[in-house]
């Protein structure tokens, strides 16, 4: 069986695409992350009083599920290696490109373990709810000395705080990045990550072919 799903995920790997899975982890994530960060601040900026509460109820049924597609993503990672793609010659560049995606990797586990954190540690701890539904657990704080709660609040809330200051930083890069290889240098690396349309000729056709060909050569695709 796995045997089998790798020999899928490589039939688009070797063509320097992510396979469905992987575009599929990558959109949902991205929207998710992003949509958390510009409601984090909205959450935080919000006046005490009811709809404060709520909208930290919204924030945290929506980080909880980034846990567990992080866990999902990275399971799916270790066992489909992404695509070589036309980027992947570029020296520094390919190196700030692989070292971005393993600070994306930390926000993906590091937010929502620092949330889950910050929201056990406060004095009553409300409900929380997994996209809003299924019942969390709090961590098991309620024992531990409310001075001793605090401390933990106040570590996690600068662990959430920087992570989140990180992401502001790289995810400008990143995407600067990914339309600058597409529309300046030509390469497939942003083709790889969009979902792949059939030829229009020949709907069972694979590869899509822009008709350019990229300003530098074209990597022989790997597994
Ligand atoms: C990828 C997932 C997440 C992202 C991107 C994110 C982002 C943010 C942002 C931008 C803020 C405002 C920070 C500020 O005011 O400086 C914030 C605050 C907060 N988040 Fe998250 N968050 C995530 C997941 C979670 C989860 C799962 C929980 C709870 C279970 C949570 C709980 C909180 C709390 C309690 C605060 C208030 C902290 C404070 O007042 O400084 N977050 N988050
Ligand atoms: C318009 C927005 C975005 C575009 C155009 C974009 C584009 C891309 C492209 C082209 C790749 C493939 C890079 C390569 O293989 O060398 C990629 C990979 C990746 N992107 Fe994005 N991205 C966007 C937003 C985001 C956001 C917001 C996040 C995280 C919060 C993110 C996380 C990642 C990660 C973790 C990978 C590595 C994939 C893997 O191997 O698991 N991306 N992105």
């Amino acid at each position: 069986m796995s045997e089998r799903l790798r020999a899928w995920a490589r039939s688009y790997s070797v063509r320097g695409r992510y396979s469905p899975v992987g575009i599929a982890f990558h959109w949902i994530m991205a929207f998710l992350v992003l949509f958390q960060i510009g409601w984090g601040y909205y959450t935080s900026w919000t006046p005490a009083g009811g709809d404060k509460l709520l909208a930290y109820q919204v924030h945290s049924a929506v980080g909880l599920p980034i846990l567990l597609l992080a866990l999902a993503r990275f399971g799916w990672r270790l066992m489909i290696p992404g695509p070589h793609n036309d980027a992947d010659t570029q020296g520094w560049q390919t190196v700030a490109a692989n070292a971005i995606h393993y600070v994306f990797y930390a926000a993906f586990f590091g937010l929502p373990l620092s949330g889950w954190v910050m929201w056990s540690s406060i004095a009553e701890p409300g409900p929380l709810y997994l996209a809003g539904v299924i019942p969390w657990p709090q961590l098991p704080f309620e024992y531990l000395p409310l001075e001793l709660r605090w401390r933990i609040m106040g570590t996690a809330e600068s662990v959430h705080q920087l992570l989140v200051l990180t992401l502001l930083g790289v995810i400008p890069l990143h995407i600067g990045a990914a339309l600058k290889h597409h529309f300046w240098d030509r390469h497939d690396v942003l083709r790889g990550m969009l979902p792949e349309i059939p030829d229009a000729e020949d709907p069972r056709a694979g590869p899509q072919h822009s008709g350019r060909e990229p300003r530098t050569a074209r990597v022989t695709a790997g597994g």
